[in-house]
């Protein structure tokens, strides 16, 4: 990504990053003479190049080794910046220096979406007649592309469709993964439109170590658990990409549109590509990009193909899809439309994003309560004062405090949590129970998902799969 930066440690001046760089040079060495994960070794390169990034603009010159910087000059453009606070978000990386979280305020003017504020809320109540989703009036879902122009569709009657997706990388999918897609069901209960799910088992098998039959298992698997959130099944078409774009020549024509119309160079602006990267992966961004585009299922939408999409994820997808909005009017499409949500937090803290590649940083859908019971005591990060003297003095600190960030996520009733948070912060409530809070939210919410994905037969999934005509006419 070239166009955010920062890491652990946030180097300030021009030799301390010059230090950073060398250091994380010598990590990825070593983690490859060590024979570490991919995972683990992807994830140290991504940092690497981020920071050679925001070296040269520090700097002025490429990084290079044993050469420290001498008269430097700060490049001054639109691209990458040295703030102290500044974050890295990618569809891979999510990384911040502060305990708080990434800066998501920060984020929207970087990546120039809006913010859905008060004003937008109270319009989609408004057109709606719904209640606003507590992941829309806690700001759970904070930014939005051209949210407007799809309220001025729906209350002019014209249709508009939603696009989800997943990239099944493992079995389990963790209850970060559940956010997107309990927010898409509220979104298709309250608009009653149709909605596409993409798997991309594909991409998968292009970034992990994964044969190929591997990826299109994960992808079945997950399409339950994605099921099991509800989706109607007359208005719902999940599809993984191993099989349908072979079968759907309306999809690869789109995918082979993008293609012709993005350069090498503008997707190794956007994703950070380089040229050692696989042509799969260089490619890949058009086929994440055709699902925005009505045409690609003319089993739902005939030959019509200016159906305008909406699509709900968490803003580590965004680039994705700024690439596909600038693509769009240049190959006769309307810019997709898009609603943003925060990530939710790993155990250890908002530093980064629940991972699905790190199980002690995951409550993950398939854990027992025992394990989830663990998993909170020992690893959620604690805003709470040292001893219990300290903490009933001066209270706890909501604004770190992993327990509390998951609560504003799943306690659904609004004063029960102001209730937590009021108790919390005086030091009435201390750090065990807050815990104890969390656990018997989540443990009751994992086993009935773990009820309803029982229930979802092999027989569904196909049905789910099958591309076909759905409740709509178009
Ligand atoms: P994937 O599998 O990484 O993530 C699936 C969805 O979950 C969101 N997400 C999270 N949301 C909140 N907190 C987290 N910690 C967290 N981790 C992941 C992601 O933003 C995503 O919405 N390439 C995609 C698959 C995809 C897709 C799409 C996603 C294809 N088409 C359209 C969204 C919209 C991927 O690997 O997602």
């Amino acid at each position: 990504m070239a166009d955010i930066q920062n890491c652990d440690s946030c180097p300030s001046s021009p030799l301390e990053l010059f230090e950073r760089v060398t250091a994380q040079g010598e990590k990825v060495r070593s983690l490859k003479a060590g024979k570490a994960s991919t995972d683990e070794i992807d994830a140290a390169v991504k940092l690497l190049l981020s920071l050679k990034v925001t070296y040269k603009t520090a700097t002025g010159q490429d990084y290079k080794a044993g050469s420290p910087p001498v008269n430097f000059s700060p490049v001054s453009n639109n691209g990458p910046t040295t703030t102290q606070d500044e974050d890295f978000v990618d569809p891979w990386t999510v990384q911040t220096s502060n305990a708080k979280g990434i800066d998501y305020d920060k984020l929207i003017v970087r990546f120039g979406s809006s913010k859905i504020d008060k004003e937008l809320i109270n319009r989609i109540e408004r057109v709606t007649g719904k209640t606003p989703h507590h992941f829309l009036r806690r700001g759970i879902f904070f930014s939005h592309r051209d949210m407007n122009q799809i309220l001025d569709a729906y209350e002019n009657k014209k249709p508009f469709y939603l696009y989800t997706g997943r990239g099944p990388s493992s079995e389990a999918m963790h209850v970060g993964h559940l956010i997107p897609f309990i927010f898409t069901k509220w979104l298709q209960e309250v608009f009653n439109v149709p909605l596409v799910i993409q798997l991309t088992d594909d991409e998968k098998y292009l970034w992990k170590d994964l044969t190929i039959e591997k990826a299109y298992e994960y992808a079945i698997e997950n399409a339950k658990d994605i099921i099991a959130c509800g989706f109607d099944i007359n208005k719902t078409f999940i599809f993984s990409d191993l099989d349908y774009l072979g079968m759907s020549s309306g999809f690869y024509k789109n995918v082979v549109k993008v293609q012709k119309h993005v350069t090498f160079n503008q997707v190794k602006g956007i994703f950070g590509f380089t040229d050692s990267d696989c042509i799969g992966k260089i490619s890949f961004p058009a086929i994440q990009a055709a699902p925005s585009f009505s045409s690609s299922f003319p089993q739902i939408f005939k030959d019509k193909k200016d159906i305008q999409c909406l699509i709900p994820c968490a803003i580590d997808q965004d680039p994705y899809f700024r690439m596909t909005r600038d693509v769009a009017p240049r190959i006769g499409y309307l810019k997709p439309a898009l609603l943003h949500s925060i990530f939710f937090p790993a155990l250890q803290g908002a530093q980064t994003k629940m991972s699905a590649s790190d199980p002690n940083s995951s409550i993950f859908l398939t854990d027992t309560p025992k394990q989830i019971k663990t998993k909170i005591n020992k690893h959620a990060f604690s805003g709470g004062k040292d001893t219990i003297e300290e903490h009933r003095k001066y209270g706890g600190n909501c604004e770190v405090d992993v327990s509390y960030m998951y609560l504003t996520f799943f306690l659904e009733d609004d004063d029960e949590l102001e209730k937590m948070k009021q108790a919390y912060t005086s030091g009435a409530l201390l750090t065990g129970e807050l815990k104890k809070v969390l656990i018997e939210t989540l443990q009751p919410l994992v086993a009935a998902h773990q009820q309803r994905r029982k229930q979802i037969t092999d027989e569904m999934v196909k049905q789910f799969m099958t591309p076909r005509k759905l409740a709509f006419d178009f």
